[in-house]
């Protein structure tokens, strides 16, 4: 499957989101999306509710669970993750037999050491963590947003920002910068015992 984790589209039109779908059609994979910043929630839903798109869903193999969270605020370039969505994890995680949960959000739960990226981050990423520790059964976060690869262990759970697959920005840069880095995305495998290989994939300048 395709997990895409927000900023589908940057100019909010519909037209924007046909493009995705036909571009993404083409892998003729299951894609599971949740919204980011830039993205319009109503024209995401409306253009994701066929499958192989699938908006904020959930998806169950190999003893994994797989839950897409929106971690949104409207007009707001930076996050918060609702209770309401904090609640909808929760129970989607009770309701799976799996033994294994893989969250997948835009907005970091942890600081990236970066001035003005971390003033537009996810502000209950605290509380997220406790929740995400406290199911026991969370081994890995994906997220976006940050335009930059970050890969480390909180509490027992891996969180892994993927570059984006447009430009980047700067890693520990005070003020917003480009970095000259390529565009990327990440190969993830999960295996049934819980492990997981993961792997990183930069392309060629376009
Ligand atoms: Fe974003």
């Amino acid at each position: 499957m395709v997990a895409v984790t927000g900023d589908l589209i940057q100019d909010d039109s519909a037209a924007a989101y046909e493009r995705f779908c036909d571009l993404l059609g083409d892998l003729n994979l299951p894609v599971y999306c949740i919204p980011g910043n830039h993205d319009i929630r109503k024209l995401m839903r409306a253009a994701l509710q066929v499958p192989p798109f699938h908006y904020c869903a959930s998806h169950e193999a190999n003893d994994w669970l797989i839950v897409g969270i929106d971690s949104c605020v409207s007009e707001q370039a930076g996050g918060s993750v609702a209770k309401e969505e904090l609640a909808r994890l929760d129970a989607t995680i009770a309701a799976s037999d799996a033994a294994n949960v893989m969250v997948c959000l835009h907005h970091p739960p942890v600081a990236m050491g970066s001035k003005w990226l971390d003033t537009v981050g996810l502000d209950n990423g605290d509380e997220v963590l406790a929740r995400l520790t406290k199911s026991g059964k969370v081994r890995l976060a994906i997220f976006g947003h940050v335009h930059q690869t970050y890969d480390a262990d909180h509490d027992g759970i891996r969180i892994i920002a993927t570059p984006s697959t447009c430009s980047q920005f700067a890693p520990g840069s005070d003020e917003f910068a480009i970095d000259d880095k390529p565009p990327a995305y990440r190969r993830i495998e999960l295996h049934a015992d819980g492990s997981f290989d993961n792997e990183l994939i930069w392309l060629p300048h376009a």
